[in-house]
């Protein structure tokens, strides 16, 4: 089973931004489905999340990009959620290369599937629906 199914209370309201988005939950999928789950190969799946990191945080980063260029007034509150994701990985790749085991579909399934459900459809859409009209402003 993938570990993040998409689900309608992932929708943002903007079909754009959702298909960005489900891009972005394929990736995960498609790391995690590589992922060695009899939990033998730590080095392997170190990388496999790094590589999910790095993903998350480009996906981020570009997002942020706009919000400060526009001069998004909730920007800090929204950085702050993104911060909590990417500790959120960090913190279980520290977990396992200090050599200990994580149920990973558990772990990661429940942290990572519990950001995405909240963050999408709270702070993205408020985003977006906040970017739409200041762009509506600007033609106007
Ligand atoms: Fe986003
Ligand atoms: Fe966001």
């Amino acid at each position: 089973m993938a570990l993040i199914e998409w689900r309608k209370d992932f929708e943002t309201g903007f079909p754009g931004i959702d298909f960005e988005h489900k891009t972005l939950v394929e990736s995960i999928n498609d790391l995690h489905s590589r992922i060695d789950q009899s939990g033998g190969d730590a080095s392997g799946t170190i990388k496999r999340l790094s590589e999910i990191h790095v993903l998350v945080e480009s996906h981020f980063a570009l997002e942020e990009r706009v919000m400060r260029e526009e001069g998004f007034s909730r920007f800090k509150e929204h950085k702050a959620d993104h911060s909590i994701l990417l500790d959120e990985l960090l913190d279980i790749m520290d977990t396992l290369s200090s050599g200990q085991n994580v149920d990973l579909d558990s772990t990661l399934g429940q942290r990572v599937r519990d950001w995405f459900t909240t963050h999408f459809s709270t702070f993205d859409r408020d985003f977006h629906a906040w970017e739409q009209r200041h762009k509506n402003n600007a033609k106007n």
